[in-house]
């Protein structure tokens, strides 16, 4: 007999609960528990035995001629295949989240076409458009030749049953949140239904070797969890991110089990879809090397990628009691760290101030290298001094007003060198003959000293 059970979901942790509450007991959100049934399968407990394989038996299907690594997928969007890790592990699932509008479904529709046209199968499931909307997207876009399948569908019973009857190389899709699975009641969209129809899909890629991308939209008021619960299933989680008003586009993976998770591939949107931007540091530049005060150059890397990217300080009277400190790009508390140290270790205040932090280019900046680039960028603004012009600035500071070493600081020397810059304020770099001169500071007060009227 088929035995029915009711429990309570959390819609925003996703958290299980046997009794009903108006506050979740794990997340301490207020009215999101839903009540849902799940039926388990007649027959309870009897199971066909798990296969169990050695592994030094294990035969791949699709080897490489070298190493017994799956040779993966290319779909011919190097920016794309880079974040993956060089491209798509066959019967890999994959989850690309992000905000709505940010332009998920043009990637995807590229990568499908530009894999298809690599003699990939592939098909294009959209819950969201129907087929002659998907048609007319990939006309404007230039792909409507491209040897695509394409289904406007919702319902995972019938998306199963076609995938099961043709193999496929790449399934797209677009979106998890549109998919009902009639096995669970409960609405679309909801965690329950998400989680169901994700581990469906999960479960096919790895029987039938279908690598699966997902879409999950995410909305900043996390109303949809969904794709929180899917992030632990999948094998690689990657954010598609833009900030309004630019036209760039950053892919990032955020989690991949075959590969790094610090890569990054930019992207342009533009009137026939997404441009690859193989060499982003010119776009994250501004205008020319001529430097207002509170601007300084960066010379990040980005997972395998050295990236240039400008950063941007501001100081301003404060109008009210509490000064601001606004970041755009940049961490608040590591923007609050460099502020104390600049106070106590190096004499520079910036009290009743308002403090404005921007990096350029809607780019993000998590390295702690960034951190000295940041702090001249804040004593330029505060003295209204520019920084020398055509030079980048890396290190790490410290709590104690130290400037460390960091890592990589031949590639981010060349990057500069390559991009026209012609010397470095920087942690010392132990490498002979630099591509450009490096003024290496190992002290915050010294760099300061040397570059601005601070205390005349
Ligand atoms: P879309 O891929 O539909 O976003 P998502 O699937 O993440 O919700 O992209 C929607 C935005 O992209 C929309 O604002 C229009 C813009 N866009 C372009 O600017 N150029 C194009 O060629 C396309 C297809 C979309
Ligand atoms: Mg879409």
């Amino acid at each position: 007999m088929t035995k029915h059970q009711t429990l309570f979901t959390c819609q925003s942790c996703g958290g299980v609960h046997s009794k009903w509450a108006g506050q979740c007991p794990a997340c301490g959100q207020w009215n999101t528990l839903v009540q849902e049934s799940f039926s388990s399968p007649p027959g309870g407990l009897k199971a066909e035995p798990a296969k169990l394989s050695r592994l030094n038996k294990l035969q791949f299907e699709t080897l490489d001629s070298h190493d017994e690594i799956p040779a993966r997928m290319v779909t011919g969007i190097d920016e794309f295949d880079r974040v993956c890790g060089g491209g798509v592990v066959p019967g890999s699932a994959i989850l690309i989240a992000g905000d709505p509008g940010v332009g998920k479904s043009t990637l995807l529709l590229q990568v499908a076409a530009n894999a298809a046209s690599r003699n990939l199968k592939v098909a294009y499931i959209s819950g969201e458009e129907a087929v002659e909307q998907i048609r007319g997207r990939a006309a404007r876009m230039g792909l409507a030749k491209a040897p695509v399948d394409l289904a406007a569908e919702t319902s995972l019973r019938t998306i199963l049953e076609a995938l099961k009857r043709e193999k496929f190389d790449l399934v797209i899709i677009d979106s998890i949140q549109t998919l009902w699975s009639d096995a669970i009641e409960a609405a679309q969209g909801s965690v329950s239904q998400v989680r169901a129809c994700a581990g469906e899909l999960v479960r096919l890629a790895k029987k039938h070797g279908t690598s699966v991308i997902m879409v999950g939209h995410v909305t900043k008021e996390g109303q949809i969890a969904g794709p929180r619960v899917v992030e632990h299933m999948v094998d690689a989680v990657l954010s598609f991110e833009g900030e309004r008003g630019y036209p760039f586009r950053i892919l990032r993976g955020t989690k991949n089990r075959f590969g790094a998770t610090d890569e990054i591939g930019v992207f342009e949107m533009g009137d026939a879809g997404l441009r690859e931007v193989p060499n982003p540091s010119a776009l994250f530049l501004g205008d020319g090397h001529e430097r207002a005060s509170g601007s300084a150059v960066f010379a990040g890397i980005e997972g395998s990628r050295p990236v240039l990217v400008e950063v941007q300080a501001l100081v301003a009277p404060s109008a009210y009691g509490t000064p601001r400190r606004a970041v755009v790009g940049w961490d608040s508390g590591r923007l609050a760290m460099i502020l104390a140290v600049l106070e106590s270790r190096c004499g520079v205040g910036f009290g009743q101030k308002d403090v404005y932090l921007n990096v350029a280019g809607g780019l993000r900046i998590n390295e702690p290298a960034g951190d000295l680039c940041a702090a001249l960028a804040l004593v330029s603004a505060l003295t209204d001094t520019p920084l020398p012009r055509d030079c980048v600035v890396f290190g790490e500071i410290s709590l104690s007003g130290d400037v460390r070493t960091v890592s990589r600081g031949e590639g981010r020397l060349k990057e500069a060198a390559k991009l026209g810059f012609n010397s470095a304020i920087a942690a010392p770099v132990a490498i002979d003959n630099p591509p450009v001169k490096v003024k290496a500071f190992t002290s915050l007060a010294d760099a300061i000293a040397a570059l601005f009227p601070v205390g005349e």
